[in-house]
């Protein structure tokens, strides 16, 4: 797959295309042996994690159900989270009593999710769980207990496979560091 526009606001490709599959089909492995006998809800966060929920769900072989939740953070700009979450679309069904497994696509400061484990807690489910396909340790503000963890990544500003810069690049197969002048850095 090649979007020539696109690509050429990548200096590099950091996890190719095959590299992601890969570790898909691993996590897909663990998460299906670790969860034996059990039924899973998958709970998404939209909209970055949309591409890693949508491979992860297919490598899964035990039952799974998903939701999808939306949030936005606010107060902050295009490349920095805030830690003020807003809920934009909330659970469409109980999970009380649930094993739950929150799919994020990455994990940055940890205010979104530290947020979101607060409140899906709340909920009672049976047991929560974090598979986070990104862990950018470097910029953690809250600690936060990490699963299943994909790729841990260096401090760079990434795009691709979900991830946006300004709502664009989510499309881009791969996870790429976008050129530094595309976002105004340096
Ligand atoms: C991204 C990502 C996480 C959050 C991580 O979402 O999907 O939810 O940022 O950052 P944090 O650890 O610093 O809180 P974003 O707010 O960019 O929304 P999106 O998924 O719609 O792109």
């Amino acid at each position: 797959m090649h979007i020539p526009e696109l690509a050429n606001d990548v200096a590099e490709v950091l996890i190719g295309e095959e590299q992601i599959r890969q570790k898909v089909i691993e996590l897909g492995a663990r998460l299906s042996a670790d969860y034996l006998g059990r039924e899973l809800t998958l709970v998404s966060v939209l909209k970055g994690s949309l591409p890693f929920m949508a491979d992860l769900m297919r490598a899964i072989s035990i039952p799974v159900t998903i939701d999808l939740m939306e949030v936005s953070s606010y107060g902050g700009t295009a490349t920095e989270t805030s830690g003020l979450v807003r809920i934009l679309k909330d659970l469409s069904a109980s999970i009380e009593g649930r094993d739950v497994l929150v799919v994020e696509d990455i994990i940055d400061t940890g205010l979104t999710l530290n947020y979101l484990v607060r409140y899906l807690k709340g909920k009672n489910p049976r047991s929560l769980r974090i598979c986070t396909l990104l862990d950018k340790p470097a910029r953690r503000l809250v600690e936060i207990p990490i699963d299943y963890r994909g790729f841990e990544i260096p401090d760079q500003f990434v795009v691709g496979y979900g991830l946006d810069y300004g709502e664009r690049y989510r499309n881009l197969p791969y996870i790429g560091v976008l050129k530094p002048e595309v976002y105004g850095g340096t």
